[in-house]
């Protein structure tokens, strides 16, 4: 099913909302979320493992999208959440999310970030890294606190998805290595340390990852691992967290989600593992991102500008780019773009469609078929919920677009449009520079 539907007069509408009604109200660009879309996926995966696995618990990866409001939303579906920094750890907190239901990640957590997970009590710190052990065990002896840890894992399984997004392959910025030492060095130094509590391992191979292939390669390395901590360290440990990374399918508009499929053959991989190395199946953690919010999400732009060049390439240019979804720009990512007020015209004008930034680069998709459009007209960007608003940038002091989150019959805002006293809140003045005293103009 398509995230949207067409009204008779050839409109896009979302959740029953003409698109046109919602750029009056809210500007272009703007980033609609359909929050109904969302519900379902968090429910197919907490459902799906619930009824394949004794006991699982999935978590939400917040860097895909993460405001106040939507952490309310995971929270009232179940999920758990993943953060990475200082920052992300205070928006779920601002929104009183629980923070024993927190894990934070990250390969460069800062003194601030773990102080602080510490203070609030998040459930599980992922550590990443040696220092990490080294500046955990020192926080938790000055704090006179504990810390129960996960060991981040590279399996040295490299799937096949674009390179920025590998992460568990040996070459990796991302844990220790399976592969030479690098885990039973960590397991070892962590049980130097009597405040940190090793209670499981995590690994996360990748994103954006369609093939079962390498989840089963990296499920039967770590539930080896898993056992040797258990049985060669005598360790009690009873959590194995495989990440997140479902693919999403961003050129195709219909099917089904994939997550039953993916969710069936990790759990019973997971299983078939525990057996043969002989241990209880640990508690399954997932966590997923870009498959719970991508297709949720749908970015308006305005048309500003064409220019067509004979033979060359017709650029058709839009009120937003880069700095609302840079995931072009990084990867070349594919987005399916729909003339959201001329849903039934023909399409046979080939567009390359840029962004407003000073930047060639600044493009937000090549080649796509639309009809023959005109500054005012409204373009869609389909599958834009994932890893668009929460990379956005302000480069030229472009605004961040507002979010808003649909349902049948009501709409509210995640997030507001950058204002211009946004975009120059943290500018200072330094004090020579007060008056300007000699003006050369
Ligand atoms: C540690 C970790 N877990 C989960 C995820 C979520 O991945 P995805 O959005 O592909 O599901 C990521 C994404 O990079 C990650 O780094």
């Amino acid at each position: 099913m398509p995230i949207y539907d067409v009204s008779d007069a050839g409109v896009m509408t979302l959740a029953g909302h003409d698109v046109r009604d919602l750029v009056v109200e809210y500007g272009s660009p703007l980033i609609v979320l359909v929050e109904d879309d969302i519900r379902s996926r968090c429910r197919q995966y907490r459902g799906e493992m619930a009824g394949l696995y004794p006991r699982t618990r999935v978590h939400y990866a917040g860097k895909a999208f993460l405001t106040t409001g939507f952490c309310r939303l995971i929270q009232e579906e179940g999920l758990g959440l993943d953060v990475v920094s200082w920052g992300e750890l205070e928006t779920a907190l601002a929104a009183g999310f629980p923070p024993e239901h927190i894990l934070m990640h990250g390969n460069a957590k800062t003194y601030r970030d773990l102080e602080r997970a510490l203070e609030v009590g998040v459930g599980r710190i992922v550590v990443d890294n040696l220092s990490e052990i080294e500046r955990l065990a020192e926080l938790t002896e000055r704090m006179e606190t504990t810390a129960k840890v996960m060991l981040r894992i590279a399996p040295g399984v490299k799937p096949s998805t674009h390179a920025y997004i590998q992460t568990g392959q040996i070459d990796s910025k991302f844990g220790f290595n399976l592969n030479g030492g690098d885990a039973d060095l960590a397991v070892q130094r962590v049980m130097e340390f009597p405040r940190l509590e090793l209670v499981g391992i995590h690994c996360h191979i990748g994103s954006q990852i369609f093939d079962q292939d390498p989840y089963a390669l990296a499920v039967d390395a770590m539930v080896g691992l898993y056992a040797k901590i258990q049985k060669e360290y005598g360790v009690p440990i009873d959590e194995l967290n495989m990440g997140g990374g479902l693919g999403v399918l961003y050129e195709k508009r219909y099917g089904g989600s994939g997550i039953e499929e993916h969710v069936s053959m990790l759990c019973r991989d997971v299983l078939d593992a525990a057996k043969k190395y002989d241990v209880e199946p640990p508690l399954l953690y997932h966590e997923p991102g870009r498959s719970i919010v991508a297709h949720a999400g749908v970015t308006l732009y305005t048309v500003q500008s064409l220019k067509k060049i004979e033979g060359i390439r017709n650029y058709l240019s839009v009120d937003g780019g880069m700095t609302d979804n840079p995931r072009f720009a990084l990867y070349q990512a594919k987005h399916p773009v729909v003339a959201a007020e001329h849903m039934n015209d023909k399409a046979d004008v080939v567009w390359s469609i840029s962004g407003r930034c000073c930047e060639s680069g600044d493009m937000l998709q090549r080649d796509v078929l639309l009809p023959d459009l005109k500054p005012g007209d409204l373009i869609a960007f389909l599958s834009t919920g994932a890893y668009t608003y929460s990379m956005a940038s302000h480069y030229n002091r472009v605004a961040k677009p507002a979010v808003l989150l649909v349902s049948p019959g009501r709409c509210g805002l995640l997030a507001a449009r950058d204002t211009v006293e946004d975009l120059i809140r943290l500018d200072r003045i330094p004090s020579w520079l007060e008056e300007v005293t000699d003006s050369k103009l």
